[in-house]
């Protein structure tokens, strides 16, 4: 599709060399994976999905004040973006047990918590990315002091947006991953911290308010089908994509531009 220099492969995108420096194309892949990779395939219209989604989720939060790494979308599977310097750390927020935090703490997934729960994970693939706290980050380096403070108040800022933003369309925000990156703009030493990566129901779980069915990646995790079709109706409640029948066919989604 492209004669553009790849950058990196990761799982589930592609990032390739940008038209300026200082920018990248990101590219959505329909390939998904789960459990450090184990568990892998491909969902048809996926990938496209997840540009839609993520754009507007981006759009949106940087209308509510928080920097990102978007400027804008290219085509069906391709965005611009502004190249950062990733900061090595998932930065997950949870309003409610589930996943991961429901097996760790013995706590049944669906209990609401007494208060968001803000954590950081190190992104290292190899040691399946392990719940770290601040003192790591601080003694390691992965997040200078400052950073870390304002990783937090950023992360607790989308959360506040998001969990709004989907109870108005009848979507729970039961927790999300986030990845910020460092963007040096400029000859400026010190960089500004950007939202980059993507928002989507593969890096977050959605549950419908009502019947509490799942709308994310765990219906892919747990074998519970309808993965393609979930995310569309997350697009669809979002006003992504349109109400009708059709949205099935995520090719319907490229029609218009
Ligand atoms: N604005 C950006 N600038 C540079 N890198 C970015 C930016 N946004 C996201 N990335 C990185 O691009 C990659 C996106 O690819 P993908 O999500 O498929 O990776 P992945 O398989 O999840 O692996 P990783 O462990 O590297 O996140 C990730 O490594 C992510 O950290
Ligand atoms: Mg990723």
């Amino acid at each position: 599709m492209s004669k553009r220099r790849v950058v990196y492969e990761g799982k589930a995108k592609i990032l390739y060399e940008g038209p300026e420096p200082g920018t990248l194309i990101q590219y959505f892949k329909d390939d998904t994976t789960a459990f450090d990779a184990q568990k892998r395939a491909v969902l048809d219209g996926k990938g496209v999905l997840n540009n839609r989604i993520s754009e507007f989720m981006m759009t949106r939060l940087a209308g509510v004040g928080i920097p990102t790494h978007f400027i804008r979308r290219l085509n069906m599977r391709e965005q611009l973006i502004k190249k950062v310097e990733i900061i090595p750390l998932e930065v997950v927020v949870r309003n409610v047990a589930a996943g991961s935090l429901a097996k760790r703490l013995g706590i049944e997934e669906g209990q609401v918590l007494p208060r968001p729960i803000v954590e950081f994970y190190y992104k290292d693939d190899a040691l399946h990315d392990p719940l770290v706290t601040e003192e790591h980050i601080a003694a390691f380096g992965w997040a200078g002091p400052q950073e870390y403070d304002d990783l937090i108040s950023l992360a607790l800022r989308v959360n506040d947006f998001m969990s709004g933003l989907f109870a108005a369309v009848g979507i729970r925000l039961i927790d999300f991953k986030l990845e910020f990156g460092r963007y040096f703009e400029g000859d400026a030493e010190i960089p500004r911290i950007l939202l980059a990566d993507e928002i989507s129901p593969d890096s977050c779980r959605l549950w419908d308010f009502e019947s509490g069915e799942k709308l994310d990646k765990d219906r892919f995790r747990r074998d519970l089908g309808g993965v393609t079709e979930a995310y569309a109706e997350v697009a669809r409640r979002l006003g992504i994509i349109k109400e009708s029948g059709e949205t099935d066919n995520v090719v319907s989604i490229n029609s218009g531009k």
